[in-house]
């Protein structure tokens, strides 16, 4: 593991032109949230109050500057007001029980009477009403068990429900949406919620957004579940440690904002010791992220973008039908739900074996502890086929720079279930510099890299959330030049005139609908 420190941002895609009236501006804030030193010592409401307030006094100042720069949304991480390694006792004292806002209209700085032991609730809708501006932030809830209508057989033993919460309060500080995290990590403090909830709300500047956190991302409930409904805004609050080469946050916040063809509005902590930072504003055709590297101070970043609204039926295209929300026009006709094909038939569809090149040595090497099947890229240009059973990913190459090439990499494929520290399946073709001159190095994580090519990497998936990246030496994001996909599940990314060296160059294939097997 090693530790990013230095900081940019950087717009670093093409802009894409679009009518004042169907733009907005978004803010995330990447906050260096002040830590309870021991998380696990139970302390009383009175001070675990005053740790909360440090947080959200930084919130009130971020969100004057963000609203200085005309944001009209502004989202916080999660765990940013209370922190990490709570248990279930300890954390007690930063509990808070939220009303639902599906059930009860309220105003928490207007009617700050209405219930008692609300303060984070008040302070937060008053800081959005005071700066005028839709805000979202992340705390903890308690609800009494069993609510509403659900059976108490489900009850947790001490019969209440600890939640990670996201809480979005509009422009006049009233509390319109409340989402309990689905995909817990490691949270010995939370529970998961009885049934999964796919919540949204609508905003009078750019339509319908959709609630996330962190671990919920790489799962069907209830990410896919809110983009198959045809929400193509997406608000990410999380507390994510990176990890090359593949699940870098800036990294994967890219891919799926270009997978799922969807804005992310992504905020994240920044806390070196946990390797924690990585955020931005993401639409499918730009990205203002930032991402601190080794020696930068720690401390928060502001990001504020104007970005187009996605919402279909705000901009007034018509209704958002399952299949216009897809991936790819060109493949809605086929396809149940998660899958293009199914096993054999997929198989016919691959590329001829004909135009397949001479076969290369693979070998195997684990990557991001999955045994990825690679072959190395050992000539100056070349076109290569690696498999992991039937799965084929291929890749054709041109280095750039014709000198002595110092660095290896190597082409490798994955088709199965990631079982350490979650479990999900998955398809993933990926181009990745090894750490050094051994093929056994391939895989392990890697930041930086001197190497350009050009290439065009592809695969045929089994599923329709197949996720491009292409990451550049210290953490730069590169637009993939052209992504293609075919209704035989062909997914195809070219990309040339890096303006980097090439770190890593991915299609991350998520197989939902074989998680549970
Ligand atoms: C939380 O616990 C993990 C695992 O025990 C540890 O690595 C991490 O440093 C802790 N974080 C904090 C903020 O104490
Ligand atoms: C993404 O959405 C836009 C509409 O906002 C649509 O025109 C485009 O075809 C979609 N792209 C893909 C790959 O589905
Ligand atoms: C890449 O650079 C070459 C040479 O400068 C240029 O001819 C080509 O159009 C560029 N390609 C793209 C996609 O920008």
């Amino acid at each position: 593991m090693f530790l990013f420190v230095a900081l940019f941002v950087i717009p670093c895609v093409g802009q894409t032109a679009f009518a004042v009236d169907s733009s907005y501006v978004a803010a995330v804030y990447e906050h260096k949230v002040i830590l309870n030193p021991e998380p696990r010592v139970p302390l009383s409401r009175r001070d675990a109050l005053q740790h909360m307030q440090k947080n959200l006094d930084i919130y009130e100042e971020q969100a004057a500057l963000a609203a200085q720069q005309g944001a009209q949304i502004l989202v916080f991480p999660e765990d940013g007001i209370h922190g990490f390694n709570y248990t279930r006792s300890s954390i007690s004292g930063y509990l808070e029980t939220i009303p639902d806002p599906q059930e009860e209209r309220w105003n928490p700085c207007a009617e700050p009477d209405r219930y008692s032991n609300t303060e984070v609730l008040q302070r937060l809708s008053c800081i959005a009403r005071r700066y005028n501006l839709y805000l979202v932030a992340n705390m903890a809830d308690l609800q009494p068990c069993p609510m509403k209508t659900e059976p108490s057989s489900l009850c947790p033993p001490d019969k209440h429900w600890q939640f990670n919460t996201n809480v979005v309060f509009s422009s006049d500080g009233l509390l319109v949406a409340r989402y309990h995290k689905h995909n817990l990590y490691f949270e010995e403090a939370f529970n998961t919620p009885p049934q999964a909830e796919v919540i949204t709300f609508d905003t009078p500047f750019a339509g319908r957004f959709g609630l996330i956190v962190c671990f919920d991302i790489l799962f069907h409930n209830p990410t896919i579940t809110l983009v198959k409904r045809g929400v193509r805004q997406l608000i990410f609050p999380t507390a994510w440690m990176n990890q090359l080469p593949l699940l870098d946050t800036i990294q994967f916040q890219r891919a799926f904002s270009l997978g799922a063809n969807v804005t992310l509005l992504a905020a994240n902590i920044r806390d070196d010791r946990l390797i924690m930072t990585g955020s931005g504003i993401y639409t499918p055709d730009s990205a203002t992220y930032h991402h601190a590297m080794r020696g930068d101070p720690e401390e928060g970043r502001l990001l504020v973008a104007r970005v187009p609204v996605l919402d279909p039926l705000w901009v007034g295209q018509g209704g958002a039908t399952e299949e216009r929300m897809s991936l790819g026009e060109t493949t809605s006709s086929v396809a149940a739900d998660s899958s293009y094909c199914h096993r054999g038939s997929c198989a016919d569809s691959r590329p001829p074996a004909s135009t397949d090149p001479s076969p290369h040595p693979t070998f195997t090497s684990s990557m991001m502890y999955d045994p990825f099947n690679f072959v190395l890229l050992d000539e100056t240009e070349d076109e290569l086929r690696v498999c992991d059973g039937t799965f084929c990913c291929r890749l054709q190459y041109k280095w750039k720079s014709q000198g002595q090439r110092k660095e290896l990499y190597a082409l490798g494929a994955f088709a199965g279930t990631h079982t350490v520290n979650g479990r999900y399946a998955l398809q993933v073709c990926a181009v990745v510099r090894c750490a050094d001159s051994e093929a056994s190095s391939c895989g392990q994580e890697v930041e930086e890299a001197e190497s350009k090519m050009d290439f065009v990497l592809e695969g045929i998936f089994e599923t329709r959330y197949v996720h491009p990246s292409v990451l550049a030496s210290r953490l730069v994001l590169e637009q993939p030049e052209k992504l293609d996909k075919t209704a035989d599940g062909r997914v195809a990314m070219k990309h040339s005139n890096m303006t980097g060296g090439l770190v890593t160059a991915c299609l991350y294939g998520r197989m939902y609908h074989l998680d549970n097997k």
